[in-house]
């Protein structure tokens, strides 16, 4: 299966980068050629660098061709730009979105990595905003009235506007968790005192954030903690996970949110960690119980979500953490007798994850099972909520519409095609070693 980009990490504190690996001097663009005469040629040479100097400058939302890690040259939408210390009055660093990747790699870039022959004329604001509100879903709005409700002023169309543009910008660049450091993939709303730092270093076990390396070495000797705090509900091997009530650890849950909201792009934090639940999975050794990942999971759900969101830290990706976490919060479904959903919507990542889970385990059952299955069968042995069952099942095109119902035509040999398509099944949860009673409110 391909791979998605994403922005790098570096363990023992050597930092790597992409983007100095790729942009190689010798790779700029040269200038417009010319057949004439060497004179003639000067006064074009001329030409050009005056047409491009009048352009600098560029503005915010201007569209132009910019080198990437891979040193190829790929569509950007100018999102910010800032002046280059003791740079001339046209000198700027241009903050940009590669229209074609996901915001996780948005990034600061110097003006010799756009082509300014490609500049296109700047695109109308005002315009995009409109669709950008327009383009608020339902789910969006019901989180806004949330905040309404929670005592903040209500966030009309302007004032989202005005959030967008407050978080376009990745504020802290890297973090050091561990014994990793880990660059950012988008903005986090850390407290204003933490806005002037590019780095900020956590604690791994109480996810305290300082801004200082020897701030964290003093937090160090003191710490006490070597896991998350709350529940240990299921040990395997050298793999536990804990359930942290964000009520009874608040701080925790809170710097939980923040340092995930660098990982997550759209998802809102929600400050009031009272209501829900964290599952925190973690590899321990002799010296710690080390956070691998997590969900969260709110206490009591409207709309039959039994996640809320899921990050793998990026060191651990890839390695079949994420389906654990995702088939984790099944098995906390089965136990409370529930189908369950994960809150909406989902990023790339996620769906992918998702959407490997989903087929690995609806195949699975498929491939073993004898004679007709209706959708609400497969959803009673999985938790799964019967619209994802029906939307994997159609996208893997075993699902036909007989007269009037959803009927499964399940082929063995398209089975075990599609089964070999959905990679690898990632780290099994052995049920056995689950101790969890489903959250009751105390009184
Ligand atoms: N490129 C291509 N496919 C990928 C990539 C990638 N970089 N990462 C994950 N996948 C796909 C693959 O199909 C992979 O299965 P495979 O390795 O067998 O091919 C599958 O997703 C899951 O792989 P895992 O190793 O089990 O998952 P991982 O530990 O990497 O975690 C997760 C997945 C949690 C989505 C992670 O990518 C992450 O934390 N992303 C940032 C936060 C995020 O986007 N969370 C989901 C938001 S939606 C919500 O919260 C409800
Ligand atoms: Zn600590």
């Amino acid at each position: 299966m391909g791979s998605i980009d994403t922005p790098t990490i570096t363990e023992n504190g050597t930092t790597q980068s992409h983007t100095a690996a790729a942009a190689a001097d010798g790779d700029q663009k040269p200038l417009a050629s010319s057949n004439g005469a060497p004179a003639e040629m000067t006064l074009e040479l001329e030409a050009t660098k005056k047409r491009r100097a009048s352009m600098l400058p560029l503005e915010v939302g201007t569209r132009v061709m910019c080198r990437w890690r891979d040193g190829k040259y790929h569509p950007v939408k100018v999102i910010e730009r800032r002046k280059v210390h003791y740079g001339g009055p046209n000198d700027y660093e241009y903050y940009v979105h590669y229209t074609e990747f996901n915001r996780r790699l948005d990034e600061w870039v110097k003006l010799e990595q756009l082509d300014l022959d490609s500049v296109e004329t700047v695109v109308d604001e005002k315009v995009e905003d409109k669709v950008t509100s327009l383009k608020m879903t339902r789910h969006q709005k019901r989180k806004i009235d949330e905040t309404h409700v929670e005592g903040h002023e209500e966030l009309d169309a302007a004032s989202l506007r005005e959030h967008e543009e407050f978080t376009k910008v990745k504020n802290i660049a890297t973090i050091e968790l561990g014994r990793y450091e880990i660059e950012t993939w988008y903005f986090s709303p850390f407290p204003p005192e933490y806005n002037d730092s590019l780095k900020l270093y956590f604690c791994e076990f109480c996810l305290n954030f300082m801004k200082r390396k020897e701030q964290l070495q003093r937090h160090m000797r003191k710490c006490d903690l070597k896991h998350p705090p709350g529940d240990e509900i299921y040990r395997s091997g050298t793999l536990s996970m804990f359930e942290v009530d964000g009520k009874k650890n608040k701080v925790y849950g809170q710097n939980l949110c923040y340092l995930a909201k660098l990982f997550l792009d759209h998802k809102t934090l929600y400050y009031d960690v009272d209501l829900f639940l964290f599952y925190v999975l973690c590899e321990c050794d002799d010296r710690g119980c080390h956070m691998v990942g997590y969900f969260s999971k709110e206490k009591h759900s409207e709309e039959s979500y039994n996640l809320a969101c899921i990050l793998t830290l990026p060191p651990y990706q890839r390695k079949g953490y994420g389906k654990f976490l995702i088939a984790f919060s099944y098995e906390l479904s089965k136990k409370e007798g529930k189908v369950g959903t994960p809150e909406r919507p989902l990023s790339d990542l996620g769906l992918l994850s998702y959407r490997g889970y989903w087929t690995r385990v609806l195949l699975d059952i498929l491939k073993k099972h004898k004679g007709n299955i209706s959708i609400k069968e497969l959803s009673d042995m999985t938790a799964i909520k019967a619209e994802d069952i029906l939307t994997t099942l159609q996208s893997l095109e075993l699902i036909q519409y007989r007269k009037g119902q959803h009927v499964i035509c399940a082929d063995p040999k398209v089975l075990e095609r599609h089964l070999k398509a959905a990679g690898r099944g990632g780290l099994e949860v052995d049920v056995s070693k689950l101790i969890w009673t489903p959250y009751k409110e105390q009184s």
